[in-house]
């Protein structure tokens, strides 16, 4: 099974030049055992086009069409040939005030509307017991309602909080357990045969030196890469994890 490697480059580069730039050298990358997607802010959308590079927006709008200044559509993500959507990144959570509740209309309209739906989610602490409790709820409400047809098309970032940008990734025991438990959290969701289909991605401070035991990780579908991904020679090497 091929691996899935996200570069998510959130509010980078600040020049169309440059993205174009790191988008051509990723699409350069040689990989037989991944899938590469690149999360580009939307205004790049349009600009990077590669046969074997996908696209994925950073954020999708829950309406199709209207008076919703500022918003984009998941209608205008798929004519574009986006086929798939981040939400729920903790980014857009703590910065903006994006809920669950916004979070799960997210989900529902761009499943709905066929796109890729890689929903965000993790704890903001990893201390005590409650951080399950909070992992469970937010997956449950940021999911509530979805139609079991349409689960094909979702996938899981976990990013615990403290671990995003702060070189501090998880120890790969505690991810195993994780994604056990996010696993079990989707079977109760869905029931098995939907819950085994979904993926799970891990995310938060992956680097070249430690990709590898993320993706060697029972469960683990691939990585979702913030900072190494804007760094081409580091994005490369992440890649290259997976063909060894
Ligand atoms: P870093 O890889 O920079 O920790 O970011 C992870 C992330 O938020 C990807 O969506």
């Amino acid at each position: 099974m091929r691996k899935i490697i996200i570069g998510n480059w959130k509010m980078n580069p600040k020049t169309t030049e440059e993205a174009k730039k790191l988008f051509r050298k990723a699409s350069e990358i040689k990989t037989k055992k991944s899938e590469i997607i690149i999360a580009p802010p939307f205004i790049y959308l349009p600009l990077l086009k590669s046969r074997k590079i996908k696209l994925a927006a950073q954020d999708v709008f829950y309406k199709q069409e209207d008076a919703y200044t500022g918003e984009i559509s998941p209608a205008m993500l798929k004519s574009l040939g986006v086929n798939y959507a981040l939400v729920g990144h903790s980014e857009r959570r703590m910065e903006i005030g994006e809920d669950d509740e916004l979070i799960n209309k997210k989900v529902k309209a761009g499943l709905k509307a066929g796109l890729k739906i890689i929903l965000a989610v993790g704890e903001k602490q990893r201390d005590g017991e409650e951080f399950w409790k909070f992992l469970k709820n937010q997956i449950k409400s940021d999911l509530r309602g979805v139609q079991k047809k349409l689960a094909k098309n979702l996938i899981i970032a976990y990013e615990p909080v403290w671990a995003i940008g702060t070189k501090k990734p998880i120890y790969p025991g505690d991810l195993l357990e994780t994604a056990i438990f996010i696993r079990r959290t989707l079977l109760d969701i869905f029931g098995r045969k939907i819950a085994l289909t979904v993926k799970i991605l891990y995310g938060g401070s992956v680097e070249p030196e430690n990709a590898r035991e993320f993706l060697e990780t029972e469960g683990i579908s691939g990585l979702l890469v913030g900072n190494a991904s804007l760094d081409a020679e580091k994005f490369k090497k992440i890649i290259k994890e997976t063909d060894k």
